[in-house]
């Protein structure tokens, strides 16, 4: 909707973290919205970073001249019916690096204070494991391209948040690509910034679900709340207030009491138990060679910990998680939120090094 010099188009979450910068920066913030809808991560990445994840070239061409790519625009327009089945099915362009050439690339003499970034869905079933490479691979060539192309004039390491996906509905059960395309965008740490991705930040978004979006449940409608958690992140991050909460709480210690049945979780920040839902916590347990998720419902909890009863598990408790399904919640309903700023806590999975002690 570019076309035609009419400015139609401007990202409603961009806008609405530029405006809540403003209230308290105080002074005007410049935007510029590069953005195309249903697009996968290898369209944004230079043929560079793609290369440092280990995804080949593409474009090379079959006897009928056609590309190999597999995955085009073309599902929705031939089956419109089965258009929220696959909810992430592509729909804009798709082939490598070709928005970073159209879209991203000529922007890089221009001197940026820090880029936001919201995608993943189209990636849930295209090199959807190696988004933990091509993710922060994207953001480390952009920081390089961006600082040599302005001359130093934008920092070699300017901040960089994004948003992680939101809820979407599915007609699976137990499909676990949204999960892990939100555990791949924070290069599977759970929280950022960290070693990986340095100087970066998160809204979670899994709480902000809308059955009911006359534009599909993939474009839930709060935009507002997706915005106001970013901007809690430039605050913090790019913009030093060290004091601002900008990510919901997440367990720092957790503890088999196998002798009790239960597994105490130790939070870093205070926790606020909203609701009680005894399906959020699954464990990884392990008899006869095989492991199964199974509900770890929560016993008790105080400001800081909850023990969550495990006694449904006879035998060895490999894994933890959290919120780790498509639909996690309903809107603004997940248990776990941190009191003072409201931010839910993360969606986490914790793997147990020692399953047999
Ligand atoms: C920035 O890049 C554009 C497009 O490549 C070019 O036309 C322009 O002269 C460049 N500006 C500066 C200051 O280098
Ligand atoms: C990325 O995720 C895949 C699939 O989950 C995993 O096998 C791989 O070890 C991860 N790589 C990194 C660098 O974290
Ligand atoms: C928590 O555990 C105690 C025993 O340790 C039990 O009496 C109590 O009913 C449990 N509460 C819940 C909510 O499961
Ligand atoms: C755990 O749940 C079971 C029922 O599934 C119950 O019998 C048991 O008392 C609970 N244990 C604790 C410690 O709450």
């Amino acid at each position: 909707n570019l076309g035609h010099g009419s400015f139609e188009y401007m990202s409603a979450v961009c806008w609405l973290f530029g405006r809540n910068l403003y209230d308290t920066l105080q002074y005007p913030v410049g935007l510029i919205s590069s953005s195309w809808g249903g697009t996968p991560i290898e369209a944004w990445s230079s043929g560079r970073s793609l290369k440092a994840c280990g995804i080949p070239k593409e474009g090379k061409l079959d006897k009928r001249g056609e590309s190999r790519s597999p995955l085009r625009g073309e599902v929705r327009a031939e089956c419109p019916n089965f258009r929220f089945t696959s909810p992430a099915s592509i729909s804009g362009p798709s082939k490598h690096s070709v928005l970073w050439n159209a879209m991203i690339h000529p922007l890089h003499n221009m001197t940026l204070k820090g880029v936001i970034w919201y995608q993943g869905e189209a990636n849930i079933d295209l090199n959807r494991d190696l988004y933990n490479c091509t993710f922060p691979a994207l953001i480390e060539d952009w920081r390089q391209t961006f600082h040599l192309g302005s001359e130093g004039q934008t920092e070699r390491l300017f901040p960089f948040g994004f948003v992680q996906l939101s809820a979407v509905l599915s007609n699976e059960d137990s499909d676990d690509r949204f999960p892990q395309i939100r555990w791949h965008q924070t290069a599977d740490v759970g929280y950022v910034p960290n070693q990986r991705m340095p100087n970066t930040f998160m809204a979670v978004a899994m709480d902000l679900g809308d059955r009911t979006s006359p534009f599909g449940s993939i474009h839930p409608r709060d935009k507002q709340t997706v915005a106001y958690r970013l901007h809690l992140g430039a605050r913090a991050v790019a913009y030093g207030e060290k004091k601002v909460t900008f990510q919901g709480p997440l367990p720092e210690k957790i503890e088999l009491l196998a002798n009790k049945g239960l597994l105490s979780l130790t939070y870093s920040q205070h926790i606020e138990v909203q609701r009680q839902d005894h399906e959020i916590f699954e464990i990884s347990c392990c008899g006869d060679h095989q492991c199964k998720w199974l509900p770890a419902p929560v016993n008790t909890s105080s400001t800081q910990t909850l023990a969550l009863n495990i006694s449904s598990c006879p035998g060895a408790v490999a894994a933890l998680r959290y919120a780790w399904a498509t639909w996690p919640c309903e809107y603004k309903r997940c248990p776990l939120y941190d009191p003072k700023s409201s931010l839910p806590a993360p969606p986490f999975i914790a793997f147990n090094c020692k399953p047999d002690a």
